[in-house]
């Protein structure tokens, strides 16, 4: 198989032909949909008046809850967020009212009209406040192995410290969207911009009251989700098709760039409190960690990515006694939701960070704490939950990854520079990832398929995937293309729709190839069974030697007999064969990922399938002055398993990278206390454009590292690289400490802005 079949879209991405839901062809008389939402945090919906605003010329419909003909609830898991606002307003940005009218001047003109009643009440915007006024949306979880605190109490060193992590925004460059077209019957048909459309599906039944055999809900692509569409593309597509059924026209919502930045969710903050107990040598021997997440106003997935920070609390390291504890606190915001590594980042943070101060307070290198820490492979090789690591790379990639990037070298080249330089100074650090891969919910990984075969040999595929630009479609497509032995170009994966796959998961957790590629092949053995069965029995006949059904191959777009090369016709001959014999060409597939289990209770099981393993080295340097910094240069081995698509995987290490890169740096966002978020904008809201990009940048691939029991044993891919950019943070952290030659930690959380890096270094000078 080629490894480096381009995207399916990528010509259409970069010629402007892909179609996004915003650039569908609408009837002429569709509707705009427009929300209005609450300007204030915290408060009480006492009144409010829509008749004027009903009357305005050009509005075919103003709803508020009454109007909601089924249920006014819209949460995804926990059943705590209305559609549209009862009485109780949570956040700036929360739904009061929706407006369907003539085009979106209109609908603002009617939205004006509405006056409210509104009895304000004081919001609580961090964590700090809701921890301080008990706000916990859920008793904290803690999971365990050991006994920590006599643990701790026996370890030769013991440092605490108490560090932070802020919130990111998704910034996917399609804002949310919906077009619901009414059908007949009462039904509705939704394109909708979203990871789970049969999560989207539920919920628009339930609002309109009408079973989930009478919602569609069609996704061919979206332009970016990192999380941000997993729940939160929901809202948009219900409330869209609310105002449909309610004017039985099309109707179509895409929010406004800073709406969607003030109305959804983003990564979660986390306040971290640590205990980590170690030996002299550095090896740690005791760790006590709490998480503390701001939720926002609802449940969302926050438990989940607790979950996820929880199972990834330890990252590469063994640590004997382990607690780990996690709480989501409720604040006035938008409901924080899942992006790209699910709380996995937030959990890593912690621990990297306790490394990074037992090496200064030891006066070593970090990287050699974190090689004396790392899970082995015979023994301390358990998770903290329970989990045997298997297939443990982590001592491969090390091998590797020193010596292709010079780390000892470099490093003492960097120790060498930073003598003799007074205002830049340079920074190198090694991190690590080890990433679980499954749903950490059991039952959500699962995936269904749909292979259909025509009689001119062309092939369209089904599956219940999302294509957000990861390029899912193009490894499904090349899956049966290997399988069947079909050209690429004679597959179609075609869009992804609830009446063809019901009954999805999430495309999430980074497992979409994984999933979704083995119920494709389940349909595509089926198929080949079929085939196979019916040649075999040709053959035998008009050979009069015995075939079997072994001995069928499927090749460049033929179907063979091993070792006898005059047996053999055209995939195209082959299907019409079938056909004419009237054998089914269309088969569905299904996959669920074996042996996993979780028990809640004890926080013990088997929640992955396997692990993801991967280094990054980074060298920076930093203008001590403006904290402006660069990357020099950066390293990466990351483990794909036998990738399915090389370029693909690369962009998506590269990616994620640079996304943790932002999240680590320049991703900042402010709310007042009042629960405003002051940039909710790209120009004050800075993402990393393409000189914050390391000026060497060198990605590769783990060879060798087949990944047993996948879709030809490949590794998921989307996700764990983005903990590759803390080896950008640490070297960051390592040059600010070089300003004081290493006697002092410095303070610096996430993100390391130029402004808090400057303070972090006054801070240091005044020490
Ligand atoms: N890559 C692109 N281009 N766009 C995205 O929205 N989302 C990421 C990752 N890579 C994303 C992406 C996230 S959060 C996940 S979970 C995975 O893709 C989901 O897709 P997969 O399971 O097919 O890898
Ligand atoms: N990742 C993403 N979404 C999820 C997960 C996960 O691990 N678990 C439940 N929903
Ligand atoms: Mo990815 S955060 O699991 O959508």
């Amino acid at each position: 198989m080629t490894k480096k079949v381009v995207h399916e879209s990528s010509s259409m991405h970069v010629t402007g032909k892909a179609q996004y839901i915003d650039d569908m062809l609408l009837p002429e008389n569709a509707l705009t949909g427009y929300v209005v939402t609450s300007q204030i945090a915290h408060g009480r919906l006492m009144g409010f008046n829509l008749d004027e605003a009903k009357n305005t010329p050009g509005v075919h419909a103003v709803l508020c809850y009454r109007d909601i003909p089924g249920t006014n609830q819209m949460g995804a898991i926990a059943h705590d967020e209305t559609t549209l606002v009862e009485h109780t307003i949570q956040f700036i940005g929360q739904a009061l009212f929706l407006i369907a009218a003539v085009d979106e001047e209109t609908a603002k003109l009617a939205a004006s009209k509405i006056t409210t009643e509104i009895e304000e009440l004081e919001p609580v915007v961090t964590i700090e406040q809701a921890m301080e006024k008990g706000l916990q949306l859920n008793p904290p979880v803690v999971m365990q192995r050991g006994d920590c605190e006599s643990a701790l109490a026996q370890s030769q060193q013991v440092i605490e410290a108490t560090i932070t992590s802020g919130a990111q925004e998704h910034w996917y460059l399609e804002t949310q969207v919906a077009v619901a077209q009414p059908l007949e019957l009462n039904d509705m048909k939704v394109y909708s911009s979203t990871q789970h459309p049969t999560e989207t599906q539920a919920l628009i039944a339930e609002a309109l009251y009408i079973g989930r055999h009478q919602v569609e809900v069609e996704t061919r692509r979206l332009g970016g989700a990192f999380g941000g569409k997993e729940t939160q593309a929901n809202m948009v597509a219900i409330w869209a098709s609310l105002l449909a059924q309610a004017t039985q026209r099309t109707v179509k919502i895409r929010l406004f760039r800073d709406d969607d930045q003030q109305m959804t969710g983003k990564r979660h903050p986390f306040l971290t409190k640590f205990k980590v107990g170690f030996t002299k040598e550095g090896k740690i021997t005791a760790y006590r960690v709490s998480f503390n997440a701001n939720a926002g106003y609802s449940t969302d997935l926050s438990m989940a990515i607790l979950a996820r920070a929880r199972t990834h609390a330890e990252n590469a390291y063994f640590i004997p006694d382990i607690y780990i504890e996690s709480t989501a606190w409720r604040t006035n915001l938008p409901s924080n939701t899942a992006f790209r590594g699910f709380g996995g980042p937030q959990g890593i943070h912690a621990i990297e960070e306790a490394i990074e101060r037992i090496a200064q307070f030891l006066g070593k290198d970090a990287a050699e704490i974190r090689y004396l820490n790392f899970y082995q492979k015979e023994i301390n090789n358990t998770t903290p939950y329970g989990e045997l690591i298997e297939n443990n790379h982590l001592e491969t990639i090390w091998n590797k990854i020193t010596k292709t990037s010079d780390y000892t070298k470099r490093k003492s080249q960097v120790d060498a520079f930073n003598q003799t330089s007074q205002f830049v100074k340079r920074g190198i650090s090694l991190t690590p990832v080890k990433f679980g891969i499954s749903f950490n919910t059991p039952f959500l990984n699962q995936a269904g398929a749909l292979v259909n075969i025509y009689t001119d040999g062309s092939v369209v595929v089904h599956h219940g995937g999302i294509e957000m630009g990861q390029g899912l479609y193009t490894k499904m497509a090349q899956v049966v293309s290997e399988e069947l032995g079909v050209p690429f170009d004679k597959i179609r994966v075609v869009a992804t729709s609830t009446q063809n796959i019901p009954n999805t998961s999430a495309t999430a957790a980074s497992s979409g190839t994984d999933l979704n590629g083995m119920a494709v092949k389940n349909a595509t053995d089926q198929l080949k069974d079929r085939i196979s069965k019916f040649l075999a029995t040709y053959w035998t006949n008009e050979s009069k030697h015995t075939i079997n059904q072994e001995d069928i191959l499927f090749e460049n777009n033929d179907v063979l007999v091993a070792n006898q090369p005059e047996l053999q016709l055209s995939f195209t001959e082959t299907v019409n064969l079938l056909y004419q014999n009237r054998i089914n060409l269309s088969a569905r597939g299904f996959y669920s990922t074996p042996n996993l289990y979780f028990d809640k209770a004890t926080q013990q099981g088997r929640p992955f399938h396997y692990f993801v393993f991967g280094m990054a080295v980074s060298e920076v340097e930093l203008d001590v002055l403006t904290g402006k910094h660069r990357i020099l240069q950066t390293d990466i081995l990351h483990d794909t398993g036998l990738s399915i698509n090389e370029n693909l995987d690369i962009g998506q290490i590269e990616g994620a990278f640079i996304q943790g890169l932002g999240w680590c740096t320049t991703e900042e966002i402010k709310w007042d206390n009042k629960g405003r978020m002051l940039n909710h904008s790209p120009d004050t809201y800075k993402i990393p454009g393409i000189r914050d990009i390391p000026e060497i940048f060198r990605v590769s691939l783990l060879d060798n590292a087949p990944n047993p029991n996948t879709i030809k044993q490949s590794k998921a891919v989307g996700e764990p690289p983005f903990i590759h950019a803390f080896s950008v943070f640490f070297a960051i952290k390592y040059a600010v400490a070089a300003v004081k030659n290493h006697k002092v930690y410095p303070e610096l959380n996430i993100p390391a802005t130029h402004e808090k890096i400057v303070m972090a270094i006054e801070k240091l000078k005044q020490e």
